[in-house]
């Protein structure tokens, strides 16, 4: 499939499972991501990847951090947050690390790391897997990113699922080219 087509027909799909990518694979997808463009070069980047029993770890660190906000959160409530890592055989956490910079703003450096996280995305359903970035209130928790390793002033932008796909597909939403795109 030409790149073109392979953008065309993206979906997202949220039920992943079994099997993710193997090592090889998932290097050929990080590889893909640390070619995003990214003003300066400055990698402003760091991405996890969290697999098997890790992502129970990352579970009980949700619900960590929801009871840190919602103290009387229900059982079923602190079971979602358990549960949640474990949509997909593999997550990869993209956070953004900030770099000081004259030319280069903030705003400029989440854009690369979206980047990154797009192409891993793509790089993932080319290989044949199904994929779906998330954030939620977790993406948010300072206690989560420096779980994940970030560092004061990291935050993620987005926890991209990887994994195969169980289930249909989901219908393409028709594109509106004239809504959104318009000669100057
Ligand atoms: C920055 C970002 C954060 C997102 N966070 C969530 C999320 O937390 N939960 C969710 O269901 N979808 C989230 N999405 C949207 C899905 O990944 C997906 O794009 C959306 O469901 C539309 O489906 P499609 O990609 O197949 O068109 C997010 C997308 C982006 C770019």
């Amino acid at each position: 499939m030409s790149v073109v087509d392979a953008l065309h027909n993206r979906n997202s799909h949220s039920k992943l499972i079994e099997p993710g990518p193997d090592r090889t694979q998932l290097e050929a997808i990080i590889t893909a991501g640390l070619r995003a463009p990214d003003h300066g070069r400055l990698r402003p980047w760091q991405f996890i990847g969290v697999e098997k029993e890790r992502r129970a770890a990352l579970g009980k660190t949700f619900e960590q951090a929801l009871l840190l906000t919602h103290p009387d959160a229900s059982a079923a409530e602190r079971d979602k947050a358990r549960a949640a890592p474990l949509r997909a055989p593999l997550i990869v956490a993209g956070l953004v690390r900030p770099v000081e910079h004259p030319k280069v703003p903030r705003v400029e450096q989440v854009a690369a790391v979206a980047c990154a996280l797009f192409a891993m995305s793509l790089a993932s359903e080319s290989l044949g897997f199904g994929t779906m970035w998330r954030t939620g209130r977790y993406a948010q928790d300072a206690s989560v990113i420096g779980d994940l390793g970030g560092r004061p002033g990291d935050e993620v932008v987005g926890f991209l699922y990887i994994g195969t796909r169980q289930g249909d597909t989901k219908p393409l939403p028709e594109v509106q080219i004239e809504t959104y795109f318009n000669y100057y």
